[in-house]
């Protein structure tokens, strides 16, 4: 168990780095088996996911090197095996090794993906799209074995606009015969970084962050080198913390457009911020505005923000109102921020009412999935006293050199095993 111990209520001043997005990371490095040779991917995040792919990757006999931020994989000898559980458990996004082995060698077996606690989270249109391709699923104990003799190219529409299967059907139409389309896309930037690397591989691929993506199948893809995105959550997560407690703090990295809707709402709700180029200078806000947060599929206000500006929002004079409507179990870390002093309820599995402000408290609290940790973490670091975050590995599966980061600026943090 990693703990994680703040002593609370210190200016922040200096300067954050944003890191390559996980969202984007994770899909991007399986990814590299779709080319018949190298890769290089840079900017990748320090975050324990990566670990585990690249476990992944070698055991598919990719040979992985990192250096810095670079991360460099040679797909050449590539073989096809089965994921075990031990491995595909471990983060959500060992399901995009689905899409990549289909497209790449008509057959893929692998356990149940992982991932935080946050609802049902169904692979549904996932497979959906499998099978409209051609694919045969099957599901015995907890494994999926899907195969496909030949993929063909097809119009899929999607009843949600879900950001991993748009990825993963796209990784599997790069293996079909002909053109697919898929409707209702999502339209999340993580799309695009991942389009973006299959085109400089030599896919072709149209309409990417749009609601409408046109995939031309063509597989094995050639080698190519990619950046990952900046982490538009770990951005609005520093940014959140700078409204609390920044004097002055910059957060560098950040892209605008990633980040429009977490920026309305700021305003909205009273803070100031200046952005200059890739960076944005904010200092904390005494007098913040309650609001009402809906969160939505992006350009909508993300639910991966959702719970760390619930704890922003316990400083706010008056009532404020969140309606998850991604997740039907994402306020859980409530429970545990109520324990810190804050004052919130949750009405339903989608509501949930904040009243401030609270005079919050350092205190012992449990971490209870990735994001949930975060709120805890802003709340510990505006708290007076000191709070102790156990299960905080949650919480560094998403934001890399997270202690460091912090202390540079001034927090007082320390983590132990
Ligand atoms: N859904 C289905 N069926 C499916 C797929 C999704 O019902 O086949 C539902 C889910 O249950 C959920 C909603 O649709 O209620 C959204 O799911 P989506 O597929 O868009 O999410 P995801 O691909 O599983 C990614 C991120 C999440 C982020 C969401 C939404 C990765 C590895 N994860 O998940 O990130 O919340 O998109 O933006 O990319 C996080 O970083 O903390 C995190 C949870």
């Amino acid at each position: 168990m990693t703990r994680i111990t703040i002593s609370g209520n210190k200016p922040l001043s200096g300067e954050v780095k944003i890191s390559g997005a996980k969202n984007s990371a994770v899909a991007l490095v399986p990814m590299a088996i779709l080319s018949k040779g190298k890769t290089v991917i840079y900017n990748v995040p320090e975050i324990s996911d990566i670990e585990y792919l690249i476990k992944i990757m070698e055991l598919l006999n990719c040979k992985v090197e990192h250096k810095n931020d670079a991360l460099y994989i040679d797909s050449t000898n590539v073989m096809n095996k089965p994921i075990p559980e031990e491995l595909s458990v471990q983060m959500r996004a060992s399901y995009y090794f689905m899409g990549i082995l289909l497209a790449r060698f008509g057959r893929v077996e692998i356990s149940f993906p992982g991932g935080c606690n946050i609802g049902a989270r169904p692979i549904d249109i996932h497979i959906k799209g499998f099978e409209e391709l051609g694919a045969h699923v099957e599901i015995i104990k907890n494994r999926y074995i899907i195969t496909a003799n030949k993929l063909i190219g097809k119009k899929i529409y999607f009843d949600f606009p879900s950001v991993g299967a748009t990825i993963n059907v796209m990784f599997a139409a790069i293996g079909a015969e002909g053109t697919t389309v898929i409707e209702n896309a999502a339209m999340e930037p993580e799309i695009v970084n991942v389009a973006s690397f299959l085109i400089n591989m030599g896919a072709k691929i149209r309409g990417a962050g749009t609601k409408r993506i046109e995939i031309e199948g063509k597989c094995p893809l050639g080698e190519s080198v990619i950046e990952v995105f900046p982490d538009r959550i770990e951005s609005g997560t520093y940014i959140i913390i700078g409204a609390a407690l920044g004097e002055n703090l910059k957060i560098k990295g950040i892209i605008k457009e990633h980040i429009e809707a977490l920026l309305i709402k700021l305003k909205e709700i009273g803070v100031h911020y200046e952005i200059d180029g890739d960076t944005l200078t904010i200092s904390r806000c005494n007098k913040l505005k309650p609001t009402k947060i809906k969160t939505l599929a992006f350009p909508g206000f993300p639910t991966d923000l959702q719970q760390p500006i619930t704890a922003l929002l316990t400083q706010a004079n008056g009532k404020s109102m969140i309606e998850e409507t991604i997740y039907e179990n994402r306020f859980k870390n409530t429970i545990e921020l109520n324990k810190m002093g804050a004052d919130t309820k949750i009405l339903s599995d989608h509501k949930l009412e904040i009243n401030g402000p609270v005079k919050l408290k350092g205190t012992d609290v449990v971490a209870t999935d990735l994001r949930g940790g975060a709120s805890l973490l802003i709340a510990a670091l505006i708290a007076d006293g000191i709070s102790h975050i156990d299960n905080s590995e949650y919480i560094l599966r998403g934001y890399g050199d997270l202690i460091n980061k912090l202390k540079n600026v001034g927090a007082k943090i320390e983590i132990t095993e």
